[in-house]
């Protein structure tokens, strides 16, 4: 994989036309978020909100999941950057097909290469099987860290998900405070900001 600094991969990024998702897009969504953290969180693919405005995470699932940081001392002002599989909208919101995970991929490797996170959590069914394991199970995984390539990794439940489903939030509140504890344990220059 080539070198490349954020100027130059957000640049290249920004431009790619590379499956027929960037057909459609108002925006493309990159990433947003602090690009010297220690923990990333990664998505499934933009929706309409995301779409519209070109940041992850900006919908209903978004204030949500914003919310739910904010009570364990992150956000993506202060200490997390959050990306997707896909960085153009699906249409109708439906899952991103297998090319279209295969051709976006390397952007969010380009990404993962240049933060170099202790952890990164996955939020929901998507993103779990394409970065922790294809047979994963968040029914059944959430919350558990799993060490991949020197990164400990973790799915937890999609906030779309917790929209759909209120009796799993407190599910998605433990695997989160679980998340709290294992930052404190080995990321030495996250501050948690409440
Ligand atoms: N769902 C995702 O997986 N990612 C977003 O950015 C928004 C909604």
């Amino acid at each position: 994989m080539q070198e490349l600094d954020w100027n130059a991969f957000y640049e290249q990024c920004g431009r790619c036309t590379e499956c027929r998702l960037a057909q459609n897009r108002t925006n493309i969504v990159i990433g947003a978020g602090v690009p010297d953290t220690e923990v990333m969180f990664i998505g499934e693919g933009p929706g309409e909100q995301e779409d519209l405005k070109g940041e992850p995470f900006v919908g209903r699932g978004g204030q949500l999941l914003d919310k739910m940081l904010a009570a364990v001392g992150l956000s993506r002002k202060h200490n997390i950057y959050i990306a997707n599989i896909v960085k153009c909208r699906p249409p109708n919101n439906r899952d991103p097909l297998p090319d279209e995970q295969e051709s976006c991929i390397k952007w969010l490797k380009m990404q993962v290469s240049l933060i170099k996170p202790k952890i990164i959590v996955c939020l929901g069914r998507v993103a779990a099987c394409r970065i922790i394991d294809e047979g994963y199970k968040v029914t059944k995984q959430h919350g558990e860290f799993i060490e991949k390539g020197g990164v400990l990794m973790m799915g937890t439940f999609h906030p779309a998900a917790l929209l759909r489903n209120p009796g799993l939030k407190p599910a998605a509140f433990a695997d989160l405070i679980g998340l709290r504890d294992k930052i404190e344990k080995v990321c030495e220059k996250t501050k948690l900001v409440y």
